[in-house]
């Protein structure tokens, strides 16, 4: 049997427009949610991930403003940056696209971000809060994550979760949340040893750690057991362009095969393409987790713009999705 697809681009629109009726509430009411997006120098990934994040805004009615120092910023240049947003009452968040310069101080930068405004989650406070499961802006991949998995009505109390990689981003927040939300986790890295049969006990999956496919159809508990089979959250975003892994990784895939050999590249999760014959329920590379990112930026930035700003009465009106 092939897995039920967990669409992310489907409860993005969902949460979108979740969003959309909060925003005109706050905005009718005097208070317009506001981003700014800081992007350094001129990556091309940070500046198509960064104009899908403001073109969200201008869907949604958040207002946005986009920051662009150069690629030679120091870190008191930054600094100085964030700081000036910080004070700025009409920024609600502030969003600094990593990866940033070489000779700049990344952890400096992010910890000068004020935690109200911290609407990707990653200042020293709010991770902070995240461990002691007191209320704050989480870290939006790993709740997009969750989302995923409410959303679809996937058991996430007493399942054996199995997060694949442990980074500050990704990897250690999901297992956080995971733990919150009553599952058994373990967390595992490239020195764990028996990876394969750890994974095979998971009811849930979470792969994160960056290698093209890495993780194996028969790695996964399936449903010819009789129970529902795994629920995987594919995390990985790799571009291949190497021909032969293509026709390897597609050989079941004719239509993807295609599309590679027209535009010499395609994307790849860190699950196998063929874990579609093994796993109960799966999200797709692309269009599975990467839109819940955006979304739950989006949802980030009318938590923060709602908690810093709007008076009590506007609790009442919070959305299921920046209700956490
Ligand atoms: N670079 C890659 N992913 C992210 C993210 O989620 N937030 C920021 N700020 N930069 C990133």
């Amino acid at each position: 049997m092939t897995a039920r697809i967990l669409d992310g681009n489907k409860i993005r629109d969902q949460i979108f427009a979740e969003l959309s009726d909060e925003v005109r509430l706050l905005t009718s009411a005097g208070v317009r949610p506001g981003l700014a997006a800081v992007l350094v120098g001129e990556n091309p990934a940070s500046q198509l991930y960064v104009k899908s994040k403001i073109a969200a805004c201008e869907h949604l009615g958040i207002a946005s403003a986009l920051l662009t120092p150069p690629a030679t910023a120091s870190t008191l240049d930054l600094l100085a940056v964030v700081e000036d947003l910080n004070r700025d009452n009409d920024v609600d968040g502030i969003l600094v696209q990593l990866p940033l310069p070489p000779q700049v101080d990344t952890k400096r930068i992010l910890e000068a971000v004020d935690p109200a405004k911290d609407v990707d989650g990653f200042h020293p406070v709010n991770l902070g809060r995240l461990v002691s499961g007191r209320p704050g802006l989480v870290a939006c991949t790993p709740a997009g994550c969750m989302e995923i998995l409410r959303r679809n009505e996937i058991k996430i109390e007493g399942a054996n979760a199995v997060v694949l990689g442990r980074s500050d981003i990704v990897g250690k927040p999901m297992a956080l949340l995971l733990m919150h939300a009553n599952a058994t986790v373990t967390i595992c890295h490239s020195k764990t040893r028996d990876l394969p049969d750890i994974v095979r006990r998971a009811d849930i999956i979470v792969a994160a750690i960056g290698k093209a496919a890495y993780v194996e159809p028969d790695w996964i508990k399936s449903s010819t057991g009789g129970g529902p089979g795994a629920a995987v959250i594919d995390v990985g975003t790799n571009r291949i362009t190497d021909p032969e892994q293509a026709e390897r990784l597609f050989q079941n895939f004719p239509g993807r095969l295609e599309i590679f050999r027209a535009k010499g590249s395609s994307l790849v999760g860190d699950v196998h393409p063929d874990a579609i014959n093994t796993a109960g329920s799966l999200t797709p590379v692309p269009g599975g987790v990467g839109p819940m990112t955006i979304a739950m930026l989006m949802s980030n930035t009318v938590k923060a713009a709602r908690l810093r700003r709007a008076s009590p009465k506007f609790s009442a009106t919070q959305s299921t999705a920046s209700a956490r």
